[in-house]
């Protein structure tokens, strides 16, 4: 006699709802870990959740339409041969699945419904989600969502952990035991044509869903990406630049020589929305150099000294701002004289009241090679120069 014959299986509406749920949730499980592993400003991580959430709701929807199903149609019984407590165990693995494939959803739904954020849910971009009543309104909601969110995060590992188990008994049945626990959940077709099919079809199916998917997520990242630049371009075109007055000082033949540039200018970002941070940069015109003294400004355009026509600008651009309070900021960039780039730190004092900031730092002029040759020690002329700078702030 053909066993194969013989073979109670489950019905075809069960194997349809096990094979597409289990399908969805492996899905959502790896999107969900791969999404919350992006960071938070990351767009691709907002389009992927939009995604995760209609799927979720769908799992939810198909979870309750096989509950029913499963309610009123008996599943095929086992094998003789699977014992009692293997029974037992799977009878308690299956409920729990069940239970998790209703938490995991649900969770999700309170959790988003109970957000601060208050972010509406479009379900695939059409149909929309409306928050679960009561809950969105309450008062200590946000405690809620973060109370939910944990339920979810838990709820996935331990999904995990029981379908690694339920897998692991699925393979057992078909490759130790070889008995027929699998062939009663199999999708089964008449002929291999048949099989093949389908299968050409589903795959065709999946292919063309992961690609609208991954196209949706790919458009979406770039449409918020090039937001992000044109925000950022908008700030930086908002931050007006500002004259400011730039000092020197050094040691020249034992007595300190003041000078001073007239031509520089500073842009200060630092608008709060500003998606970089905040940010200054800083250009002189080293032409602009002027002292006291006739015999250095002659010197100084020179090709040892600013070499004015080579390198006409000296920069600089903040690359990190650490706001200790809103009057002080630690500000760490790069200042590039004579197309030799340095670290520089100093502290930046925005005076409110008077809408002036003021700064100031020390250089080695050797570090740019200014008057390396003419004065390469400095019995003349000191290595240390002072830069001070003021300029104004709105
Ligand atoms: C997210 C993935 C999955 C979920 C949520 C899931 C859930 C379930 C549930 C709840 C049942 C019980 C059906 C019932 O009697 O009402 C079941 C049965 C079954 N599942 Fe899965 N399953 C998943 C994936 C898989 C995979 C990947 C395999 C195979 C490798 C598999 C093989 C089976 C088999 C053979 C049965 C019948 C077991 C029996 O009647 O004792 N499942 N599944
Ligand atoms: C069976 C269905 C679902 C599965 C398997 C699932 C799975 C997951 C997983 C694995 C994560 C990552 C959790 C972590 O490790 O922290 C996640 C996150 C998330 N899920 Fe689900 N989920 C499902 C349904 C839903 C539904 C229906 C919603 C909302 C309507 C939802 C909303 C969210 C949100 C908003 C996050 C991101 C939380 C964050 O940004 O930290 N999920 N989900």
């Amino acid at each position: 006699m053909n066993i194969k014959n013989s073979i109670a299986r489950y019905t075809g509406v069960a194997i349809a709802l096990h094979w597409l749920i289990a399908l969805l949730i492996i899905s959502l499980l790896i999107v969900g870990k791969f999404m919350t592993s992006l960071d938070e400003a990351d767009p691709l991580r907002f389009s992927l959740t939009q995604w995760h959430k209609s799927f979720g709701i769908t799992i939810l929807l198909l979870t309750l339409a096989r509950i029913i199903w499963r309610l009123s149609h008996k599943p095929p019984a086992l094998p003789e041969q699977v014992r009692g407590w293997q029974k037992a165990a799977s009878s308690v693995t299956h409920v729990l699945l069940y239970c998790l494939m209703l938490a995991l959803p649900i969770s999700g739904w309170i959790m988003v419904s109970t957000s601060p954020l208050n972010l509406s849910t479009i379900l695939y971009d059409v149909i929309p989600l409306p928050h679960l009543p009561v809950l969105a309104s309450l008062a200590n909601k946000a405690q809620i969502s973060d109370l939910f969110h944990e339920i979810h995060h838990i709820s996935s590992g331990v999904m995990i952990a029981l379908l690694l188990l339920h897998i692991g008994a699925a393979l057992m049945h078909q490759f130790v035991h070889r008995d027929f626990v699998m062939e009663r959940m199999a999708p089964h077709w008449k002929s291999q044509q048949t099989k093949a099919g389908l299968g050409l079809i589903a795959g065709c199916i999946g292919a063309v869903l992961l690609g609208l998917f991954l196209i949706e997520a790919i458009q979406k990242h770039e449409k918020a990406n090039s937001e992000v630049i044109s925000k950022i371009g908008q700030n930086q075109a908002q931050s007006k630049s500002v004259s400011s007055q730039v000092k020197f000082k050094l040691i020249l033949m034992g007595e300190e020589v003041e000078g001073s540039f007239s031509g520089s200018s500073v842009v200060l970002n630092k608008a709060s929305d500003n998606l970089s941070g905040p940010s200054l940069s800083a250009k002189v015109k080293t032409a602009s150099a002027n002292t006291s003294n006739p015999q250095i400004n002659d010197s100084l355009p020179g090709p040892d000294w600013f070499d004015v026509v080579q390198h006409p600008e000296a920069t600089f651009v903040s690359t990190e701002i650490d706001i200790t309070s809103e009057a002080s900021w630690l500000m760490t960039g790069d200042l590039t004289i004579r197309e030799t780039t340095k670290p520089v730190n100093f502290t930046l004092n925005l005076d409110q009241n008077n809408k002036i900031a003021t700064g100031a730092f020390t250089i080695n002029r050797l570090d740019y090679a200014i008057g390396a040759v003419e004065q390469a020690d400095d019995s003349t002329a000191g290595f240390n120069v002072v830069i001070e700078f003021d300029f104004p702030i709105e």
